[in-house]
């Protein structure tokens, strides 16, 4: 299970890269827009924070496949590192998906929202596909579920092509989808925090502390074998 960072917001991936197992960044238009800066700054920004091993996910914003192979390639030489760029499920999006493959520039298809968009999305050869949990929940459809057939199809064919599940409102969502194979999650900050949250935690957190100050005070290990 790859876990990814669903923000463009600087202080947030700092924090998240410093605490949690993060393989990597996703953006999309709505998330980019949100920070309301210098677009080039903002992504150069990001892969400095994150480094050139994790992934960084980079939506087109262009329409027609011709645009969008050319935004990709030049994304990928300005940002570097592993780079994905993000492209809506669409037939323009799936031309511009076969032809970005025979150049080597990775893609993850986006905005999926059924598994046939998924399965056909992985035959033209995207590394990864982003099905929207929450928004399918909104519309009274079932997120995990599509996900679970979304996964279940990749492995009866064979497909290399990844799930990552995204568009998270709750702890819930996140856990059964990765109850049911999905390979990567990207979720937004806070969300992230209350992933690990558990009162009764801190509940023995806090009775550990107790106990040991009972017969240590505040000595801490260091100051006892050092
Ligand atoms: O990565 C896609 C995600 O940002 C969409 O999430 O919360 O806008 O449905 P949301």
């Amino acid at each position: 299970m790859l876990y990814v960072i669903d923000t463009a917001h600087i202080e947030e991936i700092k924090k998240c890269v410093e605490i949690y197992p993060v393989a990597g960044v996703t953006t999309n238009p709505t998330i980019i827009s949100k920070e309301n800066t210098d677009f080039g700054t903002l992504i150069k920004t990001i892969r400095d924070i994150i480094g050139p091993d994790k992934m960084l996910h980079i939506q087109a914003t262009s329409m027609s496949a011709e645009k969008i192979v050319k935004e990709a390639m030049e994304l990928q030489q300005f940002v570097g590192g592993d780079f994905y760029v993000k492209i809506p499920v669409s037939p323009e999006g799936l031309k511009a998906t076969k032809i970005l493959k025979r150049s080597g520039i990775k893609v993850t298809m986006t905005a999926i929202f059924t598994q046939q968009q998924a399965l056909i999305s992985a035959l033209a050869g995207a590394d990864f596909v982003a099905p929207y949990i929450n928004r399918l929940d909104n519309i009274v459809s079932d997120g995990v579920h599509v996900v679970s057939e979304i996964v279940e199809q990749f492995k009866n064919y064979d497909l290399k092509t990844k799930v990552l599940a995204a568009s998270f409102k709750n702890v819930e969502q996140v856990h059964k989808v990765a109850c049911v194979g999905s390979h990567a999650v990207t979720v937004a900050p806070d969300i992230f925090e209350k992933l690990i949250y558990h009162p009764l935690t801190y509940y023995a957190i806090d009775d550990f502390e107790k106990d040991w100050e009972s017969v240590y005070g505040d000595k801490k290990i260091l100051d006892l074998i050092g």
